[in-house]
């Protein structure tokens, strides 16, 4: 089938994109565009055009797939083919329905009208790809939206629904009944009346009150330094804007060129890319077909109503699914709903959420003190205290009470999900879903697969990471699944740089100077060291001292110290920092001398660490936790742990993860350090073996 339709309708000819599943601007489409035009623009029995896509959008832009490939000769690229179809003398009509985004976009700001079905997202998302709008749109969005609309809508990506592009000058028609039959319309009558085109790249009125204030874009550039922080791809698509402004189109659209070529063939777009298709590739199961069958989640049960517990409520709520929650008291339940509550009314009082639409979640959520009220739950998620033994006495209990067919959930972060199974008499329906805090807000679910859960099981907890909004990652059971057990080397190494010479806020300055939202210190911080110092107490009391491994001596020295001068973090006002408002960690000299004390007690000579020795220490052993994880077929695929750190830890994306960025440094350069590292600090930071063989084969993890 052709990747563009012709069809007539009286003298106005509807050329349709057909380019399965989202109407790519492939070569395919772009040459048949071409064809379509140059066939229908010679044609005199044809007085308009109306530009539409087949199925179920308009056009999600160009294909992404074609990025870094050379178009096969004779195609047009979209920049020039949007320039042309606009010269047209007859009228062009976008008849628009469902997305169109990107260079979607673009076509349809490249005709002379738009026209929109209800329940339409549009928007210039390129730069969430570390790219921007090269077909013209950084050039037409301003003229067309004014450039203060422009600027927002460019730099963060945002698709916006079919009012807001109405109310912006986007789109100058919402239609109420068929689209192309109002887009046919409007073309028949703007030939009828002679109505010269209105292109987008002569209008001028969106760029005058721009133009009158010299000040707007540094005024803008500092308003999204931070989050834009370490990318190149927004601060590009603002000095094209800024361009717009400031030189005729066609010259604009020159360097808004210049600008594109320069991002696209870069790491940073190269790992931007690699996430978008990550996100989509970590639903798919190798050895679950797309038959395999899933039950419907229409209820809900959780167990626990602390600060997992209440947070998971809230995911199920936020998604529309009725949520009942179990406590062990009538005290703690309302605790744990009051908490919920606050959490909401904190989001309302933000502007962030309509306070219908908090009383609409509140009213999914009920609570109850007995396992009953769950019984007829689709699903339940246990999160309780992280105990084994209470762990175990809950499935005991939820598999005499829950109806037969149920998933029993549990949300542990380190104990033995096929263990916890082992407490029912239905090991295929246990699974764990391992939320990461605050759960209503971070994106990464671990669905933990029990050696005994059933496809069936697995496949419903996926699709149920979809529904719940949450990139689900499908991991195997060991200690810390991935996240945590990479978390655990990354955390182990920055301890030990301090206890030989650094100090924590130069170990979070790299870290975040490297792009994650904060260094592992103010990370403690913030989650409480004294979940650490409870758990190693625990461990101490269990195993005779002076047993010597690296993670044995990891004894978190220093961290304890802070504990029991009750410098649990944040929540006590005091950590590895002192807060004045609360929340700024601030570098204390009492935390500074207490780390000198201890390196000078455990005999360790401080020296001068450099800021790579910090970035390489911290990071390689991560990315080395990682390859044995892939080994060991704990995770599927390098890009589902990309996928865990992105979306768990704050990696940033621009970075693509750390096995791409692990991928972008080179394997051989890191096996290398951790070779050294081994000599220097000892054997726990030998490389994996599967790091060894893909420097011995000269491979990636992208091969793996
Ligand atoms: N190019 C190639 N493939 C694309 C694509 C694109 N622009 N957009 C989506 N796809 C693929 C997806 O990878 C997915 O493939 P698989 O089924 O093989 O996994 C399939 O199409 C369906 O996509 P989704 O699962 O994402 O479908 P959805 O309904 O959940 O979302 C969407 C639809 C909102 C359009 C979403 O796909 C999306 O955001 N797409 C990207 C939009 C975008 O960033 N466009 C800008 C492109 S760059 C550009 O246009 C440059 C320029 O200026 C010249
Ligand atoms: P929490 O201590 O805040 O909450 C646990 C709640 O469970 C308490 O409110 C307690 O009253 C309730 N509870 C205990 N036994 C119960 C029983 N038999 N029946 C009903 N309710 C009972 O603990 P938190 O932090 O919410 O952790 C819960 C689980 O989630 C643990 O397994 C933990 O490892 C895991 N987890 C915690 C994360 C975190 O950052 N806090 C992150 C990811 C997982």
């Amino acid at each position: 089938m052709s990747a563009t339709q012709i069809e007539r309708r009286g003298p106005v000819a509807v050329v349709r994109l057909v380019n399965p599943p989202v109407n790519g601007l492939g070569s395919a489409v772009r040459s048949g565009l071409e064809a379509a035009f140059n066939q229908l623009l010679p044609d005199d029995s044809v007085a308009g055009i109306v530009i539409t896509g087949d199925g179920r959008m308009f056009s999600a832009g160009a294909d992404i797939r074609e990025f870094g490939r050379t178009p096969p000769p004779g195609v047009p690229n979209l920049p020039e083919l949007i320039d042309w179809l606009e010269e047209s003398s007859k009228p062009v009509v976008a008849a628009i329905h469902g997305v169109a985004a990107g260079g979607g976009l673009e076509l349809a700001l490249g005709c002379h009208y738009r026209i929109v079905a209800p329940k339409t997202r549009l928007g210039l998302p390129e730069v969430t790809l570390g790219i921007l709008p090269g077909a013209g749109g950084t050039q037409r969005l301003p003229r067309v939206a004014g450039v203060e609309a422009a600027l927002e809508l460019i730099v963060s990506g945002r698709l916006v629904s079919e009012r807001e592009a109405l109310k912006l000058g986007i789109v100058d028609q919402v239609a109420e009944g068929d689209v192309v039959a109002a887009a046919v319309a409007k073309a028949a009558e703007l030939a009828a009346t002679g109505t010269p085109p209105r292109r987008s790249s002569e209008r001028d009125e969106g760029l005058a009150a721009a133009r009158a204030d010299p000040g707007l874009f540094d005024r803008f550039r500092r308003s999204m330094a931070k989050r834009a922080r370490g990318m190149n791809a927004p601060y590009a698509c603002v000095r094209c804007i800024e361009a717009a402004v400031r030189l005729p189109f066609a010259e604009g659209r020159h360097f808004e060129h210049q600008e594109f070529r320069k991002l696209v063939g870069a790491v940073e777009a190269q790992a931007m890319r690699h996430a978008f298709f990550a996100e989509r590739e970590v639903a798919k199961i190798p050895d679950l077909p797309d038959s395999t069958p899933t039950r419907p989640i229409a209820a809900a049960g959780v167990i626990g109503c602390g600060t997992m517990g209440g947070g998971i409520a809230m995911v199920f709520a936020n998604a529309g699914i009725p949520v009942t929650v179990v406590e062990s008291d009538a005290g703690a339940l309302d605790a744990g709903l009051e908490k919920i509550r606050a959490n909401y009314q904190a989001t309302v009082d933000k502007g962030r959420l309509a306070q219908d639409a908090m009383d609409e979640r509140m009213a999914l959520i009920a609570g109850a003190t007995g396992f009953d009220a769950v019984a007829d739950a689709d699903i339940v998620v246990e999160a309780v205290f992280e105990e084994m033994p209470v762990k175990k006495q809950v499935f005991g209990i939820l598999d005499r009470t829950c109806r037969p067919g149920a998933i029993l959930a549990t949300n542990t972060s380190t104990l033995d999900v096929d263990e916890i199974a082992a407490a029912t008499g239905r090991p295929e329906s246990v699974i764990g879903t391992h939320f990461f805090s605050p759960a209503n807000v971070m994106r990464l679910l671990e669905v933990v697969r029990g050696a005994k859960s059933s496809p069936e099981t697995v496949a419903t907890a996926m699709a149920l990471s979809k529904t719940l909004g949450k990139i689900g990652v499908l991991v195997g059971v060991c200690d810390g699944f991935v996240g945590n057990r990479m978390l655990h080397q990354y955390l182990r190494e920055a301890a030990f740089l301090v206890e030989e010479g650094a100090l924590p806020q130069d170990v979070d300055r790299v870290i975040y100077d490297f792009g994650f939202p904060m260094g592992p210190f103010a990370m403690s911080d913030l989650a409480g060291n004294d979940i650490g110092w409870r758990i190693r107490k625990a461990k101490m009391a269990e195993r005779p001292a002076g047993t010597g491994s690296g993670d044995e001596r990891y004894s978190g020295t220093i961290s304890d110290r802070l504990c029991e001068r009750g410098r649990f973090g944040q929540k006590t006002g005091a950590g590895w920092y002192r807060y004045e408002d609360g929340r700024t960690p601030l570098p204390d000299p009492e935390v500074e001398s207490l780390i000198v004390e201890t390196s000078k007690a455990l005999g360790i000579g401080r020296r001068p660490v450099s800021d790579r020795e910090i970035l390489e220490r911290c990071l390689y052993p991560l990315v080395n936790e990682g390859a044995r994880i892939l080994d060991e077929g704990i995770a599927l695929r390098s890009s589902d742990i990309d996928m865990v750190w992105i979306h768990g830890y704050g990696f940033p994306r621009y970075r693509g993860g750390p096995m791409f960025w692990a991928d972008t440094v080179g394997l051989d350069a890191i096996a290398a350090a951790m070779r050294g590292f081994q000599a220097v600090h000892g054997d726990w930071m030998a490389p994996a073996p599967l790091l060894e063989k893909l420097v011995a084969e000269g491979k990636g993890f992208e091969d793996f």
